[in-house]
């Protein structure tokens, strides 16, 4: 049904065998497929046929110390990404990469790429990499501290932009009878110098079809939320409560216009984890079946990566102990939990229950009018534009949001029927942005 009404943007968030900590070990999933492409290539046909915006892959750049628990590892996300790419048509391919451990030449070109390979369907979920482990593989013995992983962010974001625009969308001619085949003069140096990058340009690759991929961001702090202010497109975010969600949204939408930005420019996503039954009694009995396969050690070790402490060896039954203020790792989820686990007094046994669904992120148990009419109000009520779909396990969760939750959406006009658009940015509703004249970029590159 063609809607006039505000529309959804749903991204699915494709992570191995599912999102709970026990997906592999359900009797449905079979844990070695998350090593081949047919996997990813099946999950990302079932979200097209359900016209979603994107999948999307996380990253992390080191192996998880939980290994021996949990098959808690990924293709590489751009590779993976070139080849969805050539097994989807419309569908948005959304990838992870770390602005601390790589350099902006480089990937501004692999996006440039896959944005090309794709037509028009890359976008970049930019994460600063809160992990230890990661440092340790990238030449250094510690990680930089959560500021100056931000401050770098900033200079390589906006380095990666001048870097898209350093060629103007008509530099390339292809004039075969004058044998011109670029117009030299719209292909430019950046001559960045900056705290962190001294890179010449231009790009060795014309303009993205989408002029620059679209960016995403997924961290919540405060240094997350400005940085999401000036550079993000979309957001990803946890959050367990739909009050929570609207102070997020109100916080962050109030937070661009100081960037000469206006609210409709960022979509703020948050993620749901949906459990789906006939019966509310049916979800749960899945939501239970999954939570019976945990494995307790995997999560005293999963909640202190989150909390950025050992919590080994403390009794399971007992409360969390004094912590110390903030984080030099993800601040925002750690935040969550502590926030959680004061409000409820959980044990550390119960908060890694209640984390072992979605890391944190918002699970939610229903029939499928029940998850829409969830959905619905988050929408409705000024805290989401649409949401992180977070699959408890695949394929089959996936399916069941797709099957059973996306009709009654599309029937309820909030979500679309086919696809209008053809680029990534297209489905989210976002503009392609223009180069911007070279003296404006170097003003905005000065830092
Ligand atoms: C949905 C979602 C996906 C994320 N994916 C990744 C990821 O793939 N790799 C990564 O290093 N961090 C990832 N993060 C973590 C954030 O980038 C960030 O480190 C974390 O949220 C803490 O940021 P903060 O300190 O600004 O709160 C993700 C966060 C969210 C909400």
């Amino acid at each position: 049904m063609a809607s006039s009404q505000k529309q959804l943007h749903l991204n699915a968030f494709l992570h191995g065998t599912g999102h709970h900590e026990a997906a592999w070990r359900h009797p449905d999933v079979a844990p070695l497929e998350e090593l081949t492409l047919a996997h990813y290539v099946a999950a990302a046909q079932t979200a097209e046929r359900g016209r979603l915006d994107s999948v999307f892959l996380a990253d992390g750049l080191a192996v998880s110390a939980n290994i021996a628990f949990n098959p808690q590892h990924s293709f590489e996300p751009l590779t993976l990404l070139a080849a969805l790419a050539t097994a989807t048509e419309h569908i948005g391919l959304i990838a992870t990469a770390s602005t601390t451990y790589n350099q902006p030449y480089s990937l501004a070109r692999a996006f440039a790429s896959v944005d090309r390979i794709s037509g028009g369907r890359a976008g970049w979920n930019i994460v600063t990499s809160a992990g230890q482990g990661e440092a340790l593989n990238f030449n250094l013995s510690q990680r930089p501290n959560h500021a100056q992983r931000y401050e770098r962010a900033d200079e390589f974001v906006s380095t990666a932009k001048a870097l898209w625009d350093s060629w103007e969308d008509d530099a390339v001619v292809a004039d075969k009878a004058a044998g011109v085949y670029a117009d030299a003069a719209k292909i430019r140096p950046i001559n960045h110098e900056g705290a962190h990058f001294q890179i010449q340009g231009p790009l060795n690759l014309p303009r993205p079809v989408q002029g620059h991929p679209l960016l995403v961001q997924a961290g919540s702090s405060e240094a997350g939320k400005d940085f999401a202010a000036q550079h993000a497109e979309a957001v990803f975010t946890a959050h367990l409560s739909v009050e929570s969600a609207r102070e997020f949204y109100a916080d962050l939408k109030g937070r661009l216009g100081a960037y000469g930005r206006l609210p409709g420019e960022l979509k703020i996503l948050p993620g749901i984890s949906p459990y789906i039954g006939r019966t509310r009694a049916e979800a749960q009995a899945k939501h239970e079946q999954l939570n019976s396969l945990v494995n307790p050690e995997y999560g005293v070790r999963q909640l202190s990566a989150m909390l950025d402490v050992d919590l080994s060896g403390l009794p399971l039954d007992g409360p969390l102990p004094e912590l110390p203020a903030g984080t030099e790792g993800m601040q925002s989820r750690k935040a969550l939990v502590v926030e959680l686990a004061r409000r409820e007094s959980l044990s550390i046994r119960q908060v890694t229950e209640r984390i072992a669904g979605a890391r944190g992120h918002y699970t939610f148990i229903g029939t499928p009018e029940q998850v829409a009419d969830e959905i619905e109000l988050w929408f409705t009520t000024g805290a989401a534009d649409g949401f992180n779909i977070m699959p408890p396990t695949f394929p089959g969760g996936l399916d069941d949001f797709v099957e059973l939750v996306v009709p009654i959406l599309q029937r309820r006009g909030l979500f679309r029927t086919e696809y209008t658009g053809r680029t990534l940015r297209e489905h989210y509703g976002l503009a392609r942005p223009s180069v911007r004249p070279p003296v404006q970029q170097a003003a905005l590159l000065a830092v």
